[in-house]
């Protein structure tokens, strides 16, 4: 399970789309299952399942209809298709929806679709370009927990883009993060999470005219102190034993706080420490152009 990050516009979904043969790479080679993009671009495909982040199906198809085509484009028998097809709307919680348009479903229900869609024909290697965007939480655990499933128990291997951190770094194997058309890290989520130097600890200070006292005993056992308001933050290495003396020190001085949090590194502290910039507000900076349907582009049309 392989986790693909970076903010909007970094090249995730033009990544995806050279692997699974949709974009022509300018240059370079990519192996995907053992075959080259360019020159075996066939045998990729018959290897392969990809859930595009616009989705796929036709809005005035009966649902049913597009996932057994699929599945029928892809060799399987109509028997087949249509069982493993119902299996899989039971699956993704689309009950009674078998014979509904894609345009009368609600945006939830239409990517569960899209996903039945790219998984029908029990490919061993899925490449899915942000599943979870637009489900909601309890549809994106379940979800989530249906890919691990077919990791656990049939063996794929799932490539994925998400904008949800926390859902990469409790699920991926490996994490990947590209920004503006670079990879700039390739590793474990813990591995990763390593490079970070520290704990970040943000102090409340109760009283705004202490602030400055406050943030001189923080500077003595952290990096990169700032000041917010009556907040005051900074990395700390190993904040469990280091925080205890400075609560005393801060004590001794007469400062009193309304919070104190501790927090761990998380994937967007990484981030942050290899561009300068954080995942939230690189996203900020460009919209989402996924919304047109997914085609072939140039000569393999
Ligand atoms: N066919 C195209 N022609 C020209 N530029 C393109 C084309 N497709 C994408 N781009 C640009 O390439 C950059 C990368 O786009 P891409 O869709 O790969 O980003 P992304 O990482 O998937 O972002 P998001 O998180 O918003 O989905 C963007 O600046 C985008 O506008
Ligand atoms: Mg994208």
């Amino acid at each position: 399970m392989v986790g693909f990050l970076g903010p909007n516009g970094a090249g995730k979904t033009t990544t995806l789309r050279m692997l699974t043969t949709l974009l022509k790479p300018t240059e370079g080679t990519a192996r995907v299952a053992g075959f080259d993009v360019a020159t075996q671009a066939q045998d990729v495909r018959r290897s392969i399942g990809y859930v595009s982040q616009a989705g796929s199906t036709f809005s005035s198809a009966i649902a049913g209809d597009e996932v057994m085509d699929h599945g029928m484009l892809y060799g399987m028998s109509r028997r087949d298709a249509e069982r493993k097809g119902k299996e899989l709307f039971e699956q993704l919680d689309l009950p009674g929806l078998w014979r509904r348009m894609p345009k009368n479903m609600s945006g939830g229900q239409k990517r569960r679709l899209d996903i039945a869609m790219g998984l029908i024909h029990e490919p061993n290697l899925v490449f899915l370009d942000e599943p979870t965007t637009g489900l909601d939480p309890q549809a994106r655990a379940n979800l989530w927990e249906h890919i691990a499933g077919l990791r656990a128990r049939q063996g794929v291997t799932v490539f994925l883009t998400t904008h949800y951190l926390d859902e990469a770094d409790h699920l991926a194997d490996r994490i990947v993060i590209i920004d503006k058309g670079r990879i700039v890290a390739s590793d474990t989520a813990d591995n990763l999470k390593a490079q970070v130097s520290g704990d970040l600890v943000d102090l409340e200070i109760s009283d705004a005219a202490q602030v400055a006292v406050a943030g001189e005993k923080l500077a003595a056992i952290a990096t990169g102190v700032e000041v917010e308001g009556r907040h005051v933050r900074g990395r700390v290495q190993r904040a469990g034993r280091a925080v205890p003396g400075l609560l005393r020190d801060l004590d001794g001085h007469g400062v009193s706080l309304d919070s104190i949090e501790v927090l761990r590194p998380t994937l967007d502290d990484v981030f942050l420490t290899l561009t300068g910039r954080s995942l939230r507000d690189a996203e900020a900076g460009e919209a989402s152009d996924g919304d047109q349907p997914d085609v072939l582009e140039g000569a393999d049309r």
